[in-house]
């Protein structure tokens, strides 16, 4: 196939390129009787790579090579090893055009007659990418020996060259100089955190966001230039006069066998340099800068607390409650909303940190104080005493957190829980048994306690059933008549039930319609309530359950559900009342519409975000909302927005699996943010739209005019962005609600690719033949 593919291409270029190509041209036979690839070494003009024909370039030496790489479906431009000695899985990638950058199946990228080197996206129908180099009076472009792609003058000097718009490699005799760094790529829709660059006190430094630094190299210095990674194998810091001021080498620095090298900063946030073994013909990893990975900050992300497991392997556990595989996201237990207190669980031998929004606090206080701490602030959900001379104690305000944990660490945590025995289980410390086996004992404890609290309460109240029943059958009869209906607290099983007639009585007949099959009405302690009418046929008895699972959420940003009406054929739930109503009616009503300021109109992106997040990933059970809509978002006095109407699948007496998924859900919720942006009712050409409006750069035309006092254009990009994410046709594009949520806290996020074509079957369907493939990391050298 290779073969063919390699005199397929021969024969093409000797037919159309002959009378263009000097005697560079030229075929390289290697030592056995393998055919290597065709090289050019000088790129005329005018050249071009394709998908289509998955030709690319190559370095003299045919170490290196530059064309189309398959990136689950999309393509990128980039260079990749390509010595025949290395297999094609372990060809990696060392440079890719505009960093994460991809592009669809007919793209091009093309050395102009102009001099600029441009990668055309065939889905957007325009340039995604240039070298911005029309007025450098290119002549041609080289794949040098040393992976550097570069562009030449008539004088051949070098006007443009990748080694110095780096991605996540370097490559020896590459510098990294002061204002350039190396990002770790991608995973799923966010940018990777993580990135190599040389700080203001002349250091190399690994940072996560543009804060948090975990590695910093050598003593600090005024003069720092760049780092530089020599040819054998030393990563080097030098100063203006090419000195060098620190410098660390690999294991087998001194080993004149190995010929092929390259740093790279790791996905995991580590930085290894790596080194060819013909022998094994594989990559080793013979140095790397963070010796311990949950040093690595945020190295589990959400997933928990680093550790190593009895093999030695690090390892991301979830002490605080008990994870399951199909939720892997590791929360704190602790709710601002807990009604009846909280406690604090100690964690010993564990650091804790906040993550989205890292906004902890260090404070000094004794071990008892940094606890106390914690208790008295309504938002603390952890905090950490450093316990190592110093009397640091760490304040964590977000139910994300990162950390580790390890026997070494004299650090002790608390995390805090409340009290109230459904929403937190408290689990025996870290520093005891595996994770695995706690999560196992918890819930064991919990099966036990739930059916000791169950069937005790069933005895109780089959016993009061029977002797009360006709007594309450009476009262009830009695208060209705009085106008008095007993109501209690929101509380899963203080859902009040109401009969037929007492649901006409609180809805005046219905008088006071407020949306589809929705009516206002009051109760008799004067409360305002939303009345759904059903119109199902469902069974009462699946009726009553689907109801009661929706009436035990709660959450700030989802409509409580607050009683239910099951009798004979008539179906009605009973809700909270929001006193503006549907965020459709907010956006149509011209007045109305002009309380929705951008800020607010960005806060109830945030609310609905965590409203469906909570409800994808935090109850006990999963559940999708099914039916996302601008009128199904509901805005109370504060224009505070809540989400209602979820669930609502289950009670059309749809199996469970059909009534929506998450992926819908999160498509809905682009369709809400850009009904927000634009002020128009979510519609699918509103989308396609608004994406062609931002990708011309006139975002800011999108932006309903209603809107006095301006948007700010940042929060405008982000929630574009996010948009286009959730709209992504295919849908293991879009991201999670959590990650949604992150972004809108502030969180970057790349550039969407355009959301409307779906062409990954097509894709799979004839893979390319340049095809990238990740070096297994090795979770511990
Ligand atoms: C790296 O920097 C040095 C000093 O500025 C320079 O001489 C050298 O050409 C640079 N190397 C590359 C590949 O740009
Ligand atoms: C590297 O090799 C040279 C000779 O091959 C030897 O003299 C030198 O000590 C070695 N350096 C290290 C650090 O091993
Ligand atoms: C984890 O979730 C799956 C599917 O949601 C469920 O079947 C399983 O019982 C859960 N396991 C635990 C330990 O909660």
């Amino acid at each position: 196939m290779f073969l063919h593919l390699h005199l397929q291409a021969y024969a093409d270029m000797l037919g159309k390129k002959r009378m263009l190509v000097d005697s560079s041209f030229r075929l390289l036979v290697s030592v056995g009787f393998l055919l290597f690839p065709v090289v050019i070494s000088q790129i005329p003009l005018g050249s071009k790579l394709s998908v289509v024909e998955s030709n690319y370039w190559t370095s003299s030496n045919g170490k290196f090579a530059i064309g189309f790489l398959n990136r689950s479906g999309r393509y990128s431009v980039g260079i990749r090893f390509s010595s025949n000695s290395i297999p094609a899985g372990q060809q990696m990638v060392v440079w890719v055009a505009g960093g994460d950058l991809t592009v669809g199946d007919e793209s091009y990228f093309q050395l102009t007659q102009y001099g600029d080197l441009v990668l055309y996206d065939s889905v957007k129908g325009a340039n995604a990418w240039t070298s911005n180099s029309t007025k450098l009076s290119v002549a041609s472009a080289v794949l040098l020996d040393s992976g550097n792609f570069v562009l030449l003058n008539i004088k051949r000097e070098i006007v443009w060259q990748s080694f110095d718009t780096p991605t996540d490699t370097l490559l020896p005799g590459q510098n990294l100089s002061g204002f350039q760094m190396l990002r770790a790529s991608s995973r799923n829709a966010v940018s990777s955190y993580y990135s190599l660059q040389i700080g203001n006190s002349g250091q190399l430094q690994l940072r996560w966001e543009s804060n948090f630094t975990y590695w910093t190299s050598g003593n600090s210095s005024h003069s720092i230039l760049r780092a530089v990674l020599s040819s054998d194998g030393t990563l080097q810091l030098l100063d203006q006069r090419s000195e060098v001021i620190w410098s660390v080498s690999g294991e087998d620095h001194n080993d004149s066998d190995v010929k092929l090298r390259f740093l790279r900063l790791d996905v995991d946030g580590n930085l290894r340099l790596y080194s060819w073994v013909d022998e094994s013909r594989s990559w080793r990893p013979v140095w790397l800068a963070v010796e311990n990975q949950c040093d690595v900050f945020a190295t589990c992300d959400l997933h928990g607390i680093c550790m190593f497991n009895a093999s030695g392997f690090p390892v991301c556990k979830c002490p605080f409650r008990p994870a399951n595989e199909s939720n892997s996201k590791c929360v704190l237990p602790y709710k601002q909303d807990c009604q009846s207190g909280s406690f604090m669980t100690i964690h010993e031998h564990t650091i804790m940190s906040g993550l989205y929004p890292p906004d902890g606090r260090i404070i000094q206080s004794s071990l008892q104080k940094c606890k106390r701490l914690c208790l008295e602030d309504p938002l603390c959900t952890a905090v950490t005493f450093m316990n190592d001379g110093t009397t640091e104690c760490r304040i964590t305000r977000t139910r994300y957190v990162t950390g580790q944990s390890n026997p070494f660490l004299s650090s002790i945590s608390f995390v805090r829980s409340c009290s109230d025995p459904v929403a937190a289980l408290p689990l025996p410390p870290t520093s005891s048994a595996s994770f695995q086996d706690d999560s196992k004992r918890a819930n064991r404890v919990c099966i036990a306690c739930l059916v000791g609290i169950a069937s005790g309460t069933f005895v109780v109240l089959f016993l009061i059933q029977v002797g009360f029943g006709f007594y309450i059958y009476k009262r009830r009869k009695f208060s209705r008549r009085k106008g008095v209906l007993a109501y209690t607290g929101p509380n899963a099983t203080d859902l009040i039930t109401l009969s037929f007639s007492e649901i006409k009585d609180i809805t005046g007949n219905f008088q006071n319609q407020i949306g589809p099959k929705m009516f206002k009405g009051m109760l008799p302690n004067s409360r305002s309530v939303a009345v759904k009418d059903m119109k199902t046929a469902i069974e009462g008895r699946k009726f009553r359950s689907a109801v009661l699972k929706i009436g035990s959420i709660y959450h700030k940003n989802l409509v409580q559900l607050e009683g239910y009406c099951c009798e004979t054929d008539h179906r009605f739930l009973v809700y909270e009342y929001a006193m503006n109503g549907s965020l459709a009616r907010c956006i149509e009503d011209p007045k109305l519409c002009k309380r929705l300021t951008w800020g607010r109109r960005m806060q109830i992106c945030l609310a609905v975000a965590r409203g469906i997040c909570y409800l994808h990933t935090e109850c006990r059970e999963f559940f999708s909302h099914g039916n996302l809509k601008s009128q199904n978002v509901v805005l109370d006095e504060n224009f505070d927005a809540k989400v209602s109407e979820f669930g609502l699948g289950k009670l059309h007496g749809e199996a469970s699996n059909s009534c929506g998924t998450a992926e819908a859900d999160i498509s809905d919720f682009g369709k809400v943010v850009l009904s927000l942006v634009t002020g128009r009712p979510e519609a699918d050409d509103v989308g396609v739209w608004a994406y062609e409006k931002w990708v011309q750069g006139q975002a800011e035309e999108l932006v309903d005019r209603r809107i006095d006092n301006g948007v700010d254009s940042e929060e405008l990009e982000r929630a574009l962005r996010i948009a286009f994410w959730c709209l992504q046709v295919d849908e293991q594009m879009r991201p999670s609600m959590g990650e949604v949520v992150k972004v809108l806290e502030g969180l970057a996020v790349d550039p969407p690719p355009p959301p409307f074509v779906c062409r990954r079957a097509e894709l799979e369907a004839n893979e390319s033949s340049t095809s990238e493939i990740e070096l297994q990391i090795p979770n511990n050298i």
